[in-house]
């Protein structure tokens, strides 16, 4: 199979996960980036079962209106059952490193209120150790390069993603060559650096539920 067809299979297993459990006044958390898109599109079938959606990305709301479901808010919306979103890395223990597409601090915020976190993720993304994906750091862009010598007292290799401002109008750094022993030691750390706005390790809070794509079908892990 292909990628796209991973992330296809991986889209449509969690539009099973979640099926059973729309209400009419549900509201759905959606992620950002390739594989969120096809859950996404898939999504549009289902838009008369439940209310609506908060997105994690103008990019996530535009593709959200455009499949007939109306956008919140999350200041407007009470209890978020489910948040559905990809990753660039996942380990075993559903930690994982995301940001690759910047929404990263968006993406934490609306992770943070939803009861459940589903992973959708092609093979590829599951790894043992967390960093060989340059880790994104979002931040305050007065603080860059302050914060890049602060990586580099931490072993990273900051590199500043050139042209890129996030929907909160900050900056990215990426950590090339940074593995990570202890995702959520290194989550705290990097959080406590003043001027950085979010790091893309999510793993205080993970994932609860990983549907991974691989060629034998999807396996799902809790
Ligand atoms: C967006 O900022 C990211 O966190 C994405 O969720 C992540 O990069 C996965 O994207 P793909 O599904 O396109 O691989």
């Amino acid at each position: 199979m292909t990628q796209d067809q991973l992330k296809d299979a991986v889209a449509a297993a969690a539009i099973d996960e979640i099926q059973p459990w729309l209400e009419r006044d549900t509201v759905l958390g959606i992620g950002t980036g390739s594989t969120a898109n096809r859950f996404i599109d898939r999504l549009g079938r289902l838009r008369h079962d439940f209310k609506g959606a908060v997105a994690s990305s103008e990019a996530s709301a535009e593709r959200l209106r455009g499949q007939g479901i109306e956008v919140f808010e999350l200041n407007d919306v009470g209890s978020i059952p489910f948040y559905i979103d990809g990753a660039d890395e996942v380990n075993a223990h559903l930690h994982m490193i995301k940001g690759g597409g910047a929404a990263l601090t968006r993406e934490k915020i609306v992770a943070a209120c939803a009861e459940r976190f589903i992973c959708i993720a092609d093979a590829s993304k599951r790894v043992e150790c967390l960093g060989a994906f340059p880790l994104p750091v979002e931040v305050i862009p007065m603080a860059r390069s302050y914060l890049a010598r602060e990586l580099v007292k931490l072993g990273a290799h900051p590199v500043y993603r050139e042209g890129v401002v996030t929907d909160n109008g900050n900056q990215i750094i990426d950590c090339h060559d940074f593995m990570i022993d202890d995702p959520v030691a290194m989550e705290a750390r990097l959080n406590a650096i003043v001027g950085v706005v979010t790091n893309g390790l999510f793993a205080a809070r993970g994932a609860d539920v990983l549907l991974l794509g691989g060629d034998t079908g999807v396996v799902r892990s809790t």
